[in-house]
């Protein structure tokens, strides 16, 4: 059985902050989608300049598959985590900056980058302990997980928010201040996101026909990872 927790949702649903949690009271590896594709997209950003922003195609998927494996960019195992790496650089940092933030949903939306960081994450998986045979399992997050690159996951997790809790826990995290009307820019900013991974021919963001809806709105960060956590008890014996 493949060992693998999928958790998908919408920006700032909490998915990077529970499937890490859930990872590590289950003794199992973390594997955050988002972060392969922003470091894509930073390395595009970096080494291709920002003039083809507006279209995809100025940033030819060919060029940008290059530079990946020229740099290269990759997945790299420490401790229970897996990293995003460029050019042998940690980018977690890196990767989180809003010139990544605002050009990443048009790399993430070109077909072949999709197909590369897809193989990257199964193989990471393999390598990581979720291939079966017992032991360490993965918990991956991003918007496609249960639908397309893990859709035999016998647990998927499918996490919602209103916008306007997700705004308010992103501002609270930058430690910003959480007056009404920040929280309205960042809870637009935030939907014209959402639409543009949900709209997109490719993968769109929406839940599996078997995940499990979790709406976290009013429900502490503890309360969400002990839920999935109790879920994958039962679907993980042992
Ligand atoms: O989770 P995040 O905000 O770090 O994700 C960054 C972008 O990558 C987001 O706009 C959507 C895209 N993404 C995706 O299309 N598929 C995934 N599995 C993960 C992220």
């Amino acid at each position: 059985m493949l060992r693998v927790i999928a958790i998908d949702g919408p920006a700032a649903s909490g998915k990077s902050s529970t499937a890490g949690l859930v990872a590590q009271q289950l003794g199992w590896a973390h594997l955050d989608s988002g972060a392969l594709y922003r470091a894509l997209t930073l390395a595009a950003v970096d080494t291709l300049g920002e003039g083809g922003r507006r279209k995809g195609e100025e940033w030819p998927a060919q060029r940008i598959l290059d530079l990946a494996d020229r740099l290269p960019v990759r997945l790299v195992l420490v401790g229970a985590k897996f990293r995003p790496e460029v050019a042998g650089a940690d980018v977690e940092e890196a990767i989180r900056t809003e010139r990544v933030t605002r050009y990443v949903s048009v790399v993430a939306a070109i077909p072949e980058i999709r197909t590369w960081v897809n193989t990257q994450q199964r193989k990471a998986v393999e390598g990581g302990g979720g291939g079966g045979g017992g032991g360490r399992g993965v918990v991956v997050d991003g918007r496609d997980i249960g639908t397309v690159v893990f859709p035999e996951a016998p647990l998927k997790i499918f996490l919602t928010a209103t916008p306007d809790e997700r705004a308010r826990r992103r501002l609270s995290q930058r430690g910003q201040a959480v007056d009404v009307e920040l929280v309205r820019r960042e809870s637009e900013a935030l939907a014209a996101r959402d639409a543009a991974d949900s709209n997109r021919r490719i993968a769109p963001l929406k839940p599996a026909p078997d995940a499990v809806l979790l709406d976290t709105t009013a429900l502490t960060l503890e309360e969400q990872v002990m839920h999935v956590v109790e879920l994958a008890r039962q679907r993980f014996p042992g």
